[in-house]
């Protein structure tokens, strides 16, 4: 079943609770968080402190995507902010492994991450551990960018990967993706597609929504 993320990277900032309100109502399914250091990629957004805050304005399941180096040292303030998912990068650690333990610990769903010319082969050891993988379809760092379609063969590559595990593992794709390649993220065996600026700089969040659903379901 296809799930939409829209990431709050896009809304207006100045009124976050009545941007997290609007797109729970609007059908989004998760709501995706895009915290960044200013190290592992150019640009600063927020951290667990603003995911706190915003815990109060939904119930929406809360899709943490961390573009940090060594995650680690920030899994329990995501996860007592009330992250329901936490994705971090398989680039920015050597401790893949215990990042994902510490993630599960918490109850909260772990995934990992990897941007779009990284071998996607690193994430079989791990799959016995995750519950989502997270593949980009831009460079992370700013939402807006066009979607880099050779990505896709790492969706499909893991896909497979998944498939011969027997495991129940969803595959996530981020950055570009609108109405118009829905279908080619979706046919990629992605199931739940983050869009930031498809639904965020849209007039009707709740149409933005329904045409990627239909754009990927078709
Ligand atoms: C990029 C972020 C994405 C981004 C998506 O580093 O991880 O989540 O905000 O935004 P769009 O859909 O506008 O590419
Ligand atoms: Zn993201």
């Amino acid at each position: 079943m296809i799930q939409i993320s829209p990431s709050l990277l896009s809304a207006d900032f100045s009124i976050l609770d009545e941007e997290v309100k609007r797109i729970t109502e609007a059908g989004a399914d998760m709501l995706h968080l895009d915290v960044m250091d200013g190290r592992f990629v150019p640009n600063i957004t927020f951290g667990a402190p603003i995911i706190k805050a915003i815990r109060k304005s939904s119930g929406i399941v809360f899709d943490v995507h961390l573009m940090i180096d060594e995650p680690i040292r920030y899994i329990d303030d995501f996860a007592k902010a009330g992250a329901d998912y936490i994705s971090f990068h398989a680039e920015a650690t050597d401790k893949i492994e215990e990042t994902l333990l510490r993630i599960k610990s918490h109850g909260v769903k772990a995934a990992l991450a990897i941007k779009p010319h990284t071998n996607p082969a690193i994430i079989k050891d791990y799959l016995p551990l995750l519950d989502m993988v997270l593949i980009m379809t831009v460079e992370p760092g700013f939402g807006g960018q066009s979607l880099i379609e050779s990505a896709l063969d790492n969706a499909r590559y893991v896909k497979k990967m998944i498939e011969e595990s027997g495991r129940n593992i969803l595959i996530e794709a981020d950055g570009g993706i609108k109405a118009s390649n829905a279908r080619l993220v979706s046919e990629a065996g992605v199931e739940v597609l983050v869009a930031g600026s498809a639904v965020f700089c849209a007039d009707d969040y709740q149409k933005a929504i329904a045409d990627i659903r239909t754009a990927a379901t078709l």
